[in-house]
């Protein structure tokens, strides 16, 4: 029997995908790209924004005829929407047969054994806090080199937009004892960069018994010495400690790309949106940390057109990105929420032309300045770790640099994937870089 799986969500929402698909290759089930030729459709989904609902909405209801004339087809929603609309998710849709939630993916091999046997339609969406892991295969990861690791699931922190608490419960973190030996099976296949996951990444440990905290956890996992890359997302400016920023600044193969979302550049808004700090606050964790590591580079969230912000808000965003001079921005349209603070309490005022634009400006003003940072690079030698094939096609590979910054290169083929390369950059565009891989040997 065939499944196919496909993610709608963050990182996390990838990884959760990788151990459903673990726990269905293990229960005999096969995995399949195409979904015209799977038996079991499945899709792990987001809830964050409105538009990322809306796909999923979407591609449900254009299932609906295939279902019809082939009711033995199985079709499962996993993951935040499933978390969110719990049973009314069928009331909408009746043709999908299972919706599981963020907690529950454990046993989705069950489920869909007992759907099958029974013929009818099954809702989980248990126990946000059972924080039930799933017994990995390491093996079964979409990179060679590259491997997600989740450390903290949940979120306890009070964002009047965010559903995220919602639908992925309180803080749970894994004990070290439980994430080390998951890495080092990671590294005896050949993982040599890896990313750890969660909402807020660096308040990791804080619920865990004795000194259990993003820093120890970094040192120990810095002493496995084939890891050459060593990234966290996300994390929340109100938990980067003094011990945090000095253990980075000690530890050579901690990632120099530091994802810090700042929401906002306005005290007015950020405090409506109870994020717990403000912009002075912010710039001084920024400056701190760049008094360590001086070539520390940082990439920022954004929400444009949060209820009530003005004019003058926003400008207090775009020099906030100017003062710090961000590497990348990701850059989104307030979307009210279903079990929000903000959406029972401020009206979405802020009109879609207005968020619109808002929106474009932070891009462009992003853009002059990711353009003017990669054209410092040129003629420069880099650490590439090859990637795979280049989107953009042509024959390509790609890659990304120790900050995060992908480049395109020639002449490679599938032999390098996952190979560390010096590679020299020729040409800077706005969100990438073209280079060439210079001497014959793979960087040590
Ligand atoms: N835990 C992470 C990511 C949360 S979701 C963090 O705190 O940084 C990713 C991003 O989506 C957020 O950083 C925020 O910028 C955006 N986002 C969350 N809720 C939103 C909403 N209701 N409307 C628009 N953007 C939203
Ligand atoms: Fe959402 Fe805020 Fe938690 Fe991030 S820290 S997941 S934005 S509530
Ligand atoms: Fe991730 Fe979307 Fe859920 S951002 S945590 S999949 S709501």
């Amino acid at each position: 029997m065939k499944f196919h799986l496909r993610s709608y969500g963050c990182q996390m929402n990838r990884l959760d995908s990788e151990l459903v698909a673990s726990k269905l290759v293990q229960a005999g089930y096969e995995p399949c790209e195409e979904e015209s030729e799977a038996g079991i459709l499945l899709f792990n989904t987001c809830s964050v924004r409105d538009h990322a609902e809306n796909r999923v909405w979407s591609k449900l209801g254009a299932l609906r005829a295939r279902k019809e004339k082939e009711p033995d087809l199985l079709i499962g929603v996993l993951g935040c929407m499933a978390q969110e609309h719990k049973i009314y998710l069928r009331t909408r849709m009746p043709h999908v047969d299972l919706v599981c939630g963020t907690m529950d993916f454990g046993k989705v091999d069950e489920y869909i054994a007992e759907i099958r046997e029974k013929r009818q339609g099954l809702v989980q969406t248990g126990d946000l806090a059972s924080g039930d892991e799933v017994v990995r295969d390491v093996r079964l990861r979409p990179n060679r080199a590259q491997a997600y690791v989740n450390i903290i699931r949940g979120c306890n922190m009070p964002c009047t937009y965010c559903i995220v608490p919602a639908t992925r419960g309180l803080e749970v973190s894994r004990p070290i004892a439980e994430i080390l030996p998951e890495v080092e099976s990671l590294v005896e296949d050949g993982v040599t960069e890896v990313t750890l996951l969660g909402q807020t990444v660096n308040a990791y440990g804080h619920d865990l018994p004795g000194k259990q905290n993003l820093a120890r956890l970094l040192r120990e996992l810095h002493a496995l010495p084939p890891l050459r890359r060593i990234q966290f997302i996300t994390s929340h400016p109100n938990f980067l400690t003094r011990e945090l920023m000095e253990t980075m600044s000690e530890l050579p193969r901690v990632s120099r790309y530091f994802h810090l979302p700042a929401q906002s550049g306005s005290n007015a808004v950020l405090q409506r949106m109870k994020r717990l700090y403000t912009r002075e606050k912010y710039l001084a964790r920024i400056r701190d940390l760049r008094d360590l590591i001086p070539d520390m580079e940082f990439a920022s969230d954004w929400i444009v057109g949060y209820p009530g912000e003005t004019e003058e808000d926003h400008e207090l965003s775009k020099s906030l990105l100017e003062e710090v001079e961000f590497s990348q921005s990701y850059v989104f349209k307030y979307s009210p929420r279903p079990l929000t603070v903000a959406d029972d309490y401020f009206e979405d005022d802020v009109s879609e032309e207005t968020k619109a634009r808002r929106n474009q400006e932070l891009l462009e003003l992003q853009g002059r300045i990711s353009r003017e940072k990669n054209r410092a690079l040129l003629g420069e030698v880099v650490e590439v770790l090859v990637e795979g094939p280049s989107k953009k096609g042509e024959g390509r590979y790609q890659g990304r640099t120790r900050r995060n910054r992908i480049v395109h290169m020639d002449g490679l083929g599938t032999a390098q994937v996952g190979s560390y390369l010096p590679v020299r950059i020729d040409e800077a565009m706005h969100h990438s870089l073209v280079g060439t891989p210079v001497g014959a040997h793979e960087l040590e």
